[in-house]
């Protein structure tokens, strides 16, 4: 793993909060990928110490904590909710043939797409195992809805790919589904663990639903505009593949006709070259894709801290209050 690629609140408050269950979360996952099958330990081990953010159990964590949560189920949902993210990123590198993840080879390169999309199901079924030992029923019906919503997300992105007529409504919905739904849930589930009220449960899946948008609005920028060494995967990777994202719907609907030829040209080609993805930079440069995409984050962001004010003022609420501004200034 490259060193610069860490957890990505080392710097906030929000990770000085959520240290201590952090930790806890590492050293469960490390007691929960146990198998006696020794290559499912393998790819746990090869997945889960490949340098994610966390940002999902943070989320649990802090938002547990805001809500006055006391006991320690936190760090077994924290566990649950990034093996059904991990379990997420496998099956989503097969179905988009990613050559990277996280600065690595993705598990299907290494492992093949056999193996990779079984162990994907692994991690899935152990997660719904761990969340019924919980023994709160809603807490399984609000992280299983959630997943259904990625899978679904994850289903109109590929039914998408490549589709240039694609508007920002759908991409919104696409995204809504793909991505902010297991925000929403990481944070309702947690609200649900302190039995709070519905009302502050229904805030708690607004925060978790805006941060998840802002999150994947940046992951499309960053995916044109990023340090390919700190982003951990190719730059460009959305062009090629395929995917209308905001930055190139933006681009398509703005752009000169000869703009919008070079963004075609290079549009779901595995092959496209750099002269080429450099033009399409160039272009969303010039008509303010990438500009507007980040104005349309931080939106959200905003959006996100005032879904706040519901929740009791507490250290951890101010430090939930600052991960949307982090998500959006994230490099990687
Ligand atoms: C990344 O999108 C992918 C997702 C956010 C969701 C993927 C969901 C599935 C594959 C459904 C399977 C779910 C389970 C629980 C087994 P992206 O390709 O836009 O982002 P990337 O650039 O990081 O690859
Ligand atoms: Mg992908």
């Amino acid at each position: 793993m490259e060193t610069h690629r860490q957890p990505v609140h080392t710097q906030t408050a929000a990770y000085h909060l959520a240290k201590d269950r952090l930790e806890l979360i590492e050293a469960r996952f490390r007691e929960l990928q146990s198998s006696d099958i020794p290559l499912v330990q393998d790819v746990a081990t090869y997945l889960l110490g490949n340098g994610g953010k966390r940002l999902r159990p943070a989320l649990v964590a802090l938002c547990a904590q805001a809500c006055g949560y006391e006991g320690d189920d936190d760090i077994e949902l924290g566990v649950i909710v990034e093996f059904i993210h991990t379990a997420s990123l496998v099956h989503d590198d097969i179905v988009d043939d990613a050559v990277t993840r996280r600065g690595n080879e993705p598990a299907n390169r290494v492992w093949g797409n056999q193996l990779a999309v079984l162990f994907g199901d692994f991690l899935y079924a152990r997660s719904l195992a761990l969340s019924v030992s919980l023994g709160k029923l809603r807490l399984v019906e609000v992280l299983t809805e959630a997943t259904s919503r990625l899978v679904e997300g994850e289903m109109l992105d590929v039914l998408h790919n490549g589709n240039a007529e694609l508007g920002l409504d759908t991409y919104m919905d696409i995204i809504d589904r793909k991505t902010a739904s297991l925000f929403a849930g990481c944070a309702q589930a947690a609200g649900v663990l302190a039995e709070v009220s519905s009302e502050q449960e229904a805030a708690l899946a607004t925060f978790g639903h805006d941060i998840g948008i802002a999150f994947q609005l940046i992951d499309d920028l960053l995916d044109y505009a990023a340090d390919p060494d700190r982003l951990g995967k190719q730059v460009g990777a959305d062009l090629r593949e395929g995917k209308m994202t905001y930055p190139l719907i933006h681009l398509l609907e703005n752009g000169s006709a000869e703009q919008r030829a070079a963004a075609m040209a290079c549009l779901g080609d595995a092959d496209a070259t750099q002269t080429g993805l450099e033009s399409v930079l160039e272009a969303m440069r010039a008509t303010g894709s990438l500009d507007a995409t980040r104005e349309a984050a931080a939106r959200y962001a905003e959006q996100a801290r005032t879904a706040l004010s519901v929740l009791p003022p507490t250290p951890a609420r101010d430090a939930l209050g600052e991960l949307p501004q982090f998500v959006v200034n994230r490099g990687h």
